[in-house]
């Protein structure tokens, strides 16, 4: 049984008030959720405050980025380690923004899931492709080696600890969200891929996530897809009232 997994990722928005506040608000409004995991991922520096406002609530913390290195002559970047010190549970890697604005390849991508794995977090994976790709046919073979190389390496245990997130960079930030069914395909593909790299058991218990323009109004029918495991949410979670809306609109969800 996989469980919804709703996620925000607020990149680099809100100012340390409006952290706190919005936080407070998720902890007093979701309080009451127990069939949906939830998590906020909100800038690096505010992480240590705000883990002590989610402290004991049903929301995790997570952060945008890590690096793959335990500790060193690494000039502005932030360990797996000292995130979990502060309380993330999760870690976005290989975000569409940081591939295409930071040069973050695969292999990067790898280095730090190995990390964050050996750390006890739980990362969150992205992969998509863009409007281009898609319009050349390309999406499957896109995705597929995205998985392929962000993934090497894992075992089956360390796979089925790993969240995945399927963004399309054409839907990421632009308010076109992929229809239910064609993020649906990609979804069975990626558990199609899992299941041939691993096995069907993992294939079925591994947690991805869509991503890209996840409103309050349009959550229902993507997470009612079967291969739709959750949302990783961007602009949307940057408000109480959406996010609110998008998690409760999952706890109503049998699958
Ligand atoms: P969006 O961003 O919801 O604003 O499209 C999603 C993401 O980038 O994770």
């Amino acid at each position: 049984m996989r469980r919804l997994f709703i996620a925000g990722n607020w990149k680099m928005n809100l100012d340390r008030g409006h952290s706190l506040s919005l936080v407070q608000g998720l902890v007093e409004s979701l309080r009451g959720v127990s069939n949906v995991d939830i998590a906020v991922c909100p800038p690096a520096v505010y992480l240590g405050e705000l883990g002590k406002a989610l402290h004991g609530s049903n929301i995790g913390l997570g952060a945008q980025n890590a690096y793959s290195k335990p500790e060193g002559a690494f000039t502005g970047e932030i360990s797996c380690s000292m995130l979990k010190d502060v309380g993330c549970r999760y870690v976005i890697l290989g975000h569409s923004e940081r591939r295409a604005i930071f040069g973050e390849t695969d292999q990067m991508v790898n280095e730090k899931l190995h990390a964050v794995l050996a750390a006890g977090l739980t990362p969150i994976v992205c992969v998509g492709e863009t409007l281009q790709q898609r319009e050349n046919g390309q999406t499957q073979q896109v995705v597929r080696s995205q998985c392929v190389g962000s993934l090497a390496g894992l075992s089956h245990d360390q796979m089925l600890k790993t969240v995945l997130a399927y963004e399309p960079v054409w839907a990421i930030g632009t308010g076109k969200t992929a229809t239910p069914a064609q993020a649906e395909e990609v979804h069975q593909d990626i558990r199609n891929l899992l299941e041939s790299h691993f096995s069907r058991e993992t294939s079925q218990n591994v947690i991805i996530l869509y991503g890209g323009s996840v409103k309050a109004d349009n959550a229902q029918e993507l997470l009612s897809e079967p291969n739709i495991d959750g949302a990783l949410v961007g602009g949307a979670s940057l408000k109480l009232d959406s996010f609110e809306g998008i998690v409760k609109a999952a706890t109503s969800i049998k699958k």
